[in-house]
């Protein structure tokens, strides 16, 4: 059998052969080859040090600068011819540039390790994807302001256990999902430092022998921070499992707004119109359009978690430093970015495109008894104690549900008949549009507390845009 192992890069000290099995178990290229953008800049960044060491001549760096170039035109084509036998990407663009540039391709991984030079990779692939989330969450943001702007005077029924409790504007309801949102992008903000750090230089696990300037590499990448402890730097996987927090944390809000839109598209409900393009008819009932991207939404989410929990048990029991244990790290975090990714843009386009029926909702809300506690508000500010006002409403609403109307179409005489204090101005009262202007507390579903949620998402909104506010 031909020895393989000769031919590896690594394969010095090795005599036996290694089965074309072991190969296909141990190579990471179906994953990491997703990280070869980052790792050419990774590449780029430790040449420039490596000269200005002078570790590297002008020249050599010169034509590694070109052999990576030329590389990086290859992958963006998608024409670069990756070999699983080299194991992974970072052997795969070595080879090629050898192949390219000759020696000076030999020298580009002195000071360097695989173990630092993944960690740098994967970090630059872990902020790039967290700065794309956020940079989808503005835009669902956004539709989600514009659409609660569009519905300031729209109600619906609140629910509490999924029980019509009071009436609420949808333009509240909305903004709800747009506060966890902006929450969700603020904790990628928060993480970011924690991420964007370079760990070039910590080589293996040790450090190096060689007169390395980690800042400039930092500098040249653009990131502020560089490590401070080798074994560290190449052992700890934290900044991709916060991202993937971060992650899961967006997936359950869109999870629960998915929830929602299923609900709400049910004929029982009846308060939205799917768009046809974000809805799939049944290839036996004609009658049906089922909301199935928000169910793939909700679906994903379970995915997403599974993720987290997946790398946070690889690394739970790993002795210090690298262990390869930890070449799973990537295909669950890149799969998680697919999903997140996917998520935020389609629902960004389905609330942008879903109907509201509003005559549906005004009608649940008459269904839904929701201006009871007007009612007994209104007995208890005329001086009948609370908890009487609270019981006698039970009644009232207990007589009108016999007759099948709602508290507000029964006659003042019959409501009379209940309580002498009840007088013409109660309609007034019972009327739902007044019963949300009334709820005017700060961060309460009132028109002047959701204007004030409107203008302060705008002013955000602008800022994130790079606008001057
Ligand atoms: N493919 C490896 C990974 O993704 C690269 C680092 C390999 N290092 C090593 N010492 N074998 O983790």
């Amino acid at each position: 059998m031909k020895n393989i192992h000769t031919q590896k890069l690594w394969g010095g000290r090795f005599t036996a052969g290694i089965s074309s099995m072991v190969e296909s178990f141990t190579q990471s290229l179906d994953h990491d080859r997703f990280l070869a953008l980052q790792d050419l800049a990774g590449s780029r960044a430790h040449a420039r040090m490596l000269a200005a060491q002078k570790i590297l001549t002008r020249q050599e760096l010169e034509n590694i600068l070109q052999g990576l170039d030329q590389i990086r035109k290859e992958v963006e084509q998608d024409c670069f011819e990756w070999d699983p036998g080299l194991e992974d990407v970072h052997m795969n663009i070595e080879k090629r540039l050898t192949d390219l540039i000759g020696e000076p391709g030999q020298k580009l991984h002195t000071g360097r390790s695989r173990n630092d030079q993944v960690a740098l990779d994967f970090r630059l692939y872990v902020s790039q994807a967290a700065a794309e989330w956020q940079e989808d969450i503005r835009e669902l943001i956004s539709v989600l302001v514009n659409r609660a702007e569009e519905h300031a005077r729209t109600l619906l029924p609140g629910y509490t256990h999924l029980q019509p409790a009071q009436p609420v504007s949808l333009a509240h309801h909305l903004l709800a999902y747009a506060q966890m949102l902006r929450r969700d992008h603020q904790r990628i903000e928060n993480a970011l430092p924690r991420i964007r750090v370079s760990p070039l230089g910590a080589a293996a696990l040790a450090g190096t022998t060689y007169p390395l300037d980690p800042s400039m590499v930092a500098g040249e990448l653009g990131v502020s921070e560089v490590f401070s402890n080798s074994m560290d730097a190449v052992s700890d996987r934290d900044f991709a499992l916060e991202a993937l927090f971060a992650a899961s944390m967006i997936m359950m809000h869109l999870s629960r707004l998915g929830e929602e839109i299923i609900l709400w598209s049910n004929p029982g409900f009846g308060f939205i119109i799917l768009p046809e393009a974000y809805a799939t008819g049944s290839s036996i009932m004609p009658q049906k359009k089922n909301p199935d991207v928000a169910e793939l939404v909700r679906g994903k989410t379970g995915g997403v978690f599974g993720r987290l929990v997946a790398l946070l048990t690889t690394m739970k029991a790993l002795p210090l430093t690298y262990n390869r244990d930890m070449q799973e790290d990537k295909e669950p975090f890149i799969q998680a970015h697919i999903s997140v990714s996917a998520s935020l843009q389609v629902m960004a386009g389905m609330m942008s495109e879903i109907r509201f029926d509003e005559s549906n909702m005004l009608k649940a809300l008459k269904k839904g008894y929701l201006n009871s506690t007007e009612l007994a508000d209104y007995l208890a500010a005329r001086g009948m104690p609370f908890r009487r006002a609270h019981h006698l409403t039970g009644q009232i609403v207990a007589f009108a549900e016999e007759k099948g109307v709602a508290l507000e179409d029964l006659s003042l005489r019959e409501l009379q008949e209940f309580s002498r204090l009840i007088e013409q101005d109660v309609f007034h009262v019972l009327d739902y549009q007044r019963a949300v202007e009334r709820r005017n507390s700060p961060g309460g579903t009132g028109p002047d507390s959701v204007d004030r949620q409107v203008q302060a998402f705008r002013l955000w909104l602008d800022r994130k845009n790079g606008g001057s506010v």
